[in-house]
């Protein structure tokens, strides 16, 4: 449980735990995490790795990942990032704070960007998962959101 949430923190869905709904939200990403790694259990070593906001170089982390970003419906059956899923789950879940939510939207304008992004795996959506996780974890700061770790 304990490594379950440290993966989850550090997925950091990124500073999407505050606010009013913090423990909500929290709540709902450590259960979508709990049943991933359940389907795609990963070694202790990666989950660390994931902890320092690397990406594991094992394909069935980075499935994880995916897996997690697909329940959440961040990501589509194609495996693509669902951009307009996104801003619908920031308008429904929260932000009672506007500048945080700004930031979001502007985290979002930048790492749609892996969309674009050729991957050998397609609808499996692996390594774009991956891809989404690096890019919110290296811009997260950049837009002023703090990684909840
Ligand atoms: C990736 O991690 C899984 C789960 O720990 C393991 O079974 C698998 O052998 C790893 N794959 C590689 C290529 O290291």
């Amino acid at each position: 449980m304990f490594m379950v949430l440290k993966l989850l923190l550090c997925l950091c869905l990124v500073g999407l735990s505050y606010a009013k709904s913090e423990a909500e939200i929290r709540n709902y990403f450590i259960g979508i995490a709990l049943e991933c790694n359940k389907e795609t259990p990963i070694s202790a070593e990666d989950m660390m790795t994931l902890h320092q906001h690397k990406i594991p170089d094992n394909e069935t982390a980075k499935c994880l990942l995916a897996c997690v970003f697909r329940k959440a419906k961040w990501m589509d059956a194609k495996g693509m990032f669902d951009v307009d899923a996104v801003h619908g789950f920031l308008e429904k879940e929260h932000f009672d704070d506007a500048t945080k939510q700004e930031s979001s939207k502007k985290l979002i304008e930048i790492c749609k960007k892996v969309n674009e992004e050729t991957v050998s795996d397609g609808e499996k959506g692996c390594q774009r998962g991956a891809l989404l996780t690096m890019c919110l974890t290296e811009n997260a700061p950049k837009v002023g959101l703090n990684l909840v770790v």
